[in-house]
């Protein structure tokens, strides 16, 4: 029996390696965005897809990390290009989106990553509450969608990936708002991959597991992160790049017959 330590950096190392070897012809030069790409996963997707040699233009609320991020990235193919915008102001989002697709020549993917999984028990909720949670967790992925839809189907094709999550198959505690949210993605893929199929643009989603991201640090214990593991399958922690490998799959064309469904990267986690 092998010994697993949770938080093992070698390991997450091992893994950085393994993933990054695989290279996709296809998604070089290709036109990406992705929302809340300046931290935790959104940040490992902008790298993943910066070292593909892909454009990639990423908004997000943190401009800091998001300036870092583009200083590690300087020796990319192409540098990203990084907006400052919430996501949950969809006029603002939508001239946002319009400039990056202007910036980068047009879009060929876009990852509708962006979320907050804010904790709330259902006495607290009021209903201007309710619509903070459902914009910054699902409003957005549709009218970001709306925005760069016109691009792909004018070059005859894209890919939208969203981001899900498990929490709502696992009926999680004090996350109602998000795992509605979440519920509501998977409907949102299904609903677009159907509309935009007979233009050749794929929708899917991504669903993690729980993913170590200094995000969920907050939430978790060591006791909680043994506690995921001892329920997954596989006995280790997921990293950003696990999700990473899974949406640089769905955006190349060796996946040109993927749309309209879940992809799980969670370890097995029941
Ligand atoms: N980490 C996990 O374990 C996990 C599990 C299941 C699903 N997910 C999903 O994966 C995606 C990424 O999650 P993460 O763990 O990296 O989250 P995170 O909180 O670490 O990062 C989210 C990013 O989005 C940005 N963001 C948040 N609100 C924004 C707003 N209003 N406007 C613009 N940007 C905003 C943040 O600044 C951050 O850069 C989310 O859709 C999340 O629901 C994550």
């Amino acid at each position: 029996m092998p010994h697993h330590t949770l938080a093992d950096p070698a390991a997450g190392q091992a893994a950085q390696t393994r993933l990054m070897a695989a290279r996709y012809p296809s998604l070089r030069d290709k036109r990406v965005i992705v929302t809340g790409g300046a931290s935790g996963i959104g940040e490992g997707l902008v790298e993943a897809f910066a070292s593909q040699g892909a454009q990639v233009g990423f908004v997000d609320i943190q401009a800091e990390a998001a300036a870092g991020l583009v200083l590690r990235l300087g020796e990319a193919h192409h540098l990203p290009v990084f907006r400052l915008q919430d996501v949950s102001d969809v006029e603002g989002l939508g001239v946002a989106m319009q400039g990056l697709v202007d910036e980068l020549g047009g879009c060929d993917v876009l990852v509708n990553n962006a979320a907050s999984d804010d904790r709330h028990v259902l006495e607290d909720v009021t209903p201007a509450y309710w619509d903070e949670r459902i914009s910054v967790n699902l409003k957005h992925k549709f009218f970001a969608s709306q925005a760069v839809w016109p691009d792909m189907k004018a070059n005859g094709g894209g890919v939208i990936l969203n981001l899900g999550s498990i929490s709502w198959h696992l009926g999680l505690d004090e996350l109602a708002l998000y795992q509605i949210s979440k519920a509501g993605v998977e409907g949102l893929t299904r609903s677009l991959a159907r509309e935009l199929g007979p233009y050749n643009i794929r929708v899917n989603t991504i669903i993690p597991g729980n993913v170590q991201t200094e995000r969920q640090m907050r939430w978790y214990t060591p006791e909680g992160e043994a506690e995921i593991v001892a329920a997954q399958c596989l006995k280790g922690r997921l990293q950003p790049v696990d999700i990473a490998a899974m949406a640089l799959f769905l955006a190349s064309d060796d996946a040109r017959f993927c749309t309209g469904h879940e992809y799980w990267v969670d370890g097995g986690w029941r």
